[in-house]
């Protein structure tokens, strides 16, 4: 099981201004914890709730749906291509890049096992749009359009222009090299899908972008380059069943959470830095992101008061940016709490030659790339509490499908207890939405004539 080390949270470290008697904290909000818990648990299978990505880790039809269409179509595609924004694309990013052997698309068919290489097109950059698409042969190309609202703006102009070059390319027969992951009954890409009659998997109720990357948004790709599905849903059962646990003591995502609510709300640390010392876990910074401040920024709780709250998460990557951001975290102002990943074991042990003895950098000679990203990671984190920067770390025993999904599961479970301590909806995003409409608004969608009106006004306004 994965760990959490919180010591250097506590006054004892870090002093009494910036630190908390975590010991007393965890007193005070244990009846609060486990009745958070225990309700999460409770609603989870209710409609409307948002919480059925509590019950993903359980879905055996749709890992065997997944795992039958992906060894329908092995060895029939060179490439598979994600198209899909926000929580539609980045679990799959963080985890393949994650469990895949590093620098997949560079290793030759036979080194890949004749699994095929996976890109995600998460962004509407015509420049590198259409540099992928020169060098894909889209015969050979699987494309995965993932949306669960069906009609989001970047994800349906990629399909539009994919499409259009396949069905170029291969005629009728285009609808092969398509897969659609979307909503199982509405939106505009369930309506092409059974027009065009592709292959289809469901984004389930009730389950959000940013925690839906366990179901087939995640899993179809995963399965398609060969990842074992099976380990990651191991993982998060297991994890799942400890974060059960009502007891904040036993609890490491209700300890999280509430180690992050006190240090904004009391602290005033109001940014949370993630910083993985694992290059392979760089996406998870980004898929954590997206899910931290999609779920807790809101100005509004939950009785509809005004509140605008919501930690500010920041990317960070160990040991590169010791040598960018740390003079920041070191020094700047106290308002951060630093999340270190850590991996015990790694794939590979590397070893520095003895060489060079004759100069400063002898002593690296005979030690391993391993031990100087550890005591990188340790020199890091007693450095920001001589600072008394609070930081805690959370312990993989290496990086795999098992760990891996507990991993993001308990990121998951950690925002949805700390949405309830916020008492904010962590699970809508009004703000992502009005950006989208005014999209559509200004491209010139049907229904969207009086948005695209007041938007061309306010612009106007702007631009003086
Ligand atoms: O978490 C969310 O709900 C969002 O980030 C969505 O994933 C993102 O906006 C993409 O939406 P869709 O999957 O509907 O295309």
């Amino acid at each position: 099981m994965i760990s959490l080390d919180y010591r250097n949270i506590d006054q004892s470290v870090i002093g009494c201004e910036n630190g908390l008697n975590i010991k007393e904290e965890f007193l005070n909000y244990k009846d609060r914890i486990t009745s958070i818990i225990a309700n999460l648990n409770k609603r989870k299978d209710k409609p409307g709730q948002w919480l059925q990505w509590l019950n993903l880790g359980y879905s055996e039809e749709t890992l065997w749906y997944v795992k039958e269409y992906a060894s329908m179509v092995q060895g029939r595609f060179d490439n598979i291509l994600v198209l899909g924004i926000g929580g539609s694309a980045l679990g799959g990013l963080a985890v393949t890049e994650a469990l895949l052997k590093p620098y997949w698309n560079l290793l030759s068919p036979e080194q890949r096992n004749g699994l095929p290489r996976i890109f995600f097109l998460d962004n509407i950059d015509p420049d590198t749009m259409t540099g992928l698409l020169d060098i894909l042969d889209l015969s050979k190309t699987l494309v995965n359009v993932i949306t669960k609202s069906g009609s989001t703006a970047e994800t349906m102009s990629q399909f539009m222009i994919v499409k259009d070059r396949l069905e170029k390319e291969l005629g009728d027969n285009y609808r092969y090299n398509v897969v659609a992951t979307t909503d199982k009954k509405t939106g505009i890409l369930r309506q092409i899908a059974e027009q065009e009659g592709y292959k289809t998997f469901v984004v389930p109720d009730d389950v959000g972008g940013r925690f839906s990357v366990f179901s087939s948004v995640g899993l179809l790709p995963f399965a398609l380059v060969g990842i074992d599905i099976d380990e990651i849903t191991n993982g998060i059962k297991d994890m799942d069943l400890a974060l059960k646990n009502t007891d904040i003591n036993e609890n490491i995502a209700a300890q999280n959470a509430l180690i992050h609510y006190l240090m904004d709300t009391q602290k005033g640390k109001n940014m949370s830095v993630m910083m993985p010392y694992s290059s392979r876990l760089k996406y998870v910074s980004d898929w954590f992101a997206q899910l931290w401040a999609e779920s807790l920024g809101k100005n509004k709780d939950k009785e509809g008061n005004d509140v605008c709250v919501g930690p500010t998460p920041i990317k960070a990557l160990g040991a590169t940016d010791q040598h960018s951001q740390i003079q920041l975290y070191n020094e700047g102002p106290n308002n951060k709490v630093i999340n270190f990943i850590r991996v015990k074991e790694f794939d590979n042990n590397l070893e520095i030659p003895p060489i060079f003895e004759y100069t400063g950098i002898g002593y690296l000679g005979g030690k391993t790339i391993n031990q100087l990203l550890n005591a990188e990671a340790d020199s890091t984190k007693v450095v920001l509490s001589d600072f008394q920067r609070p930081n805690v770390t959370i312990t993989l025993e290496k990086v795999d499908g098992y760990n891996v999904a507990q991993l993001l599961y308990m990121l998951e479970v950690q925002t949805a207890i700390a949405g309830e301590l916020y008492n904010i909806d962590a699970f809508n995003q009004p703000g992502v939405e009005q950006a989208k409409n005014y999209t559509y608004a200004l491209m010139g969608r049907a229904g969207y004539e009086e948005s695209a009106q007041t938007i061309k006004e306010k612009m106007a306004l702007t631009q003086g």
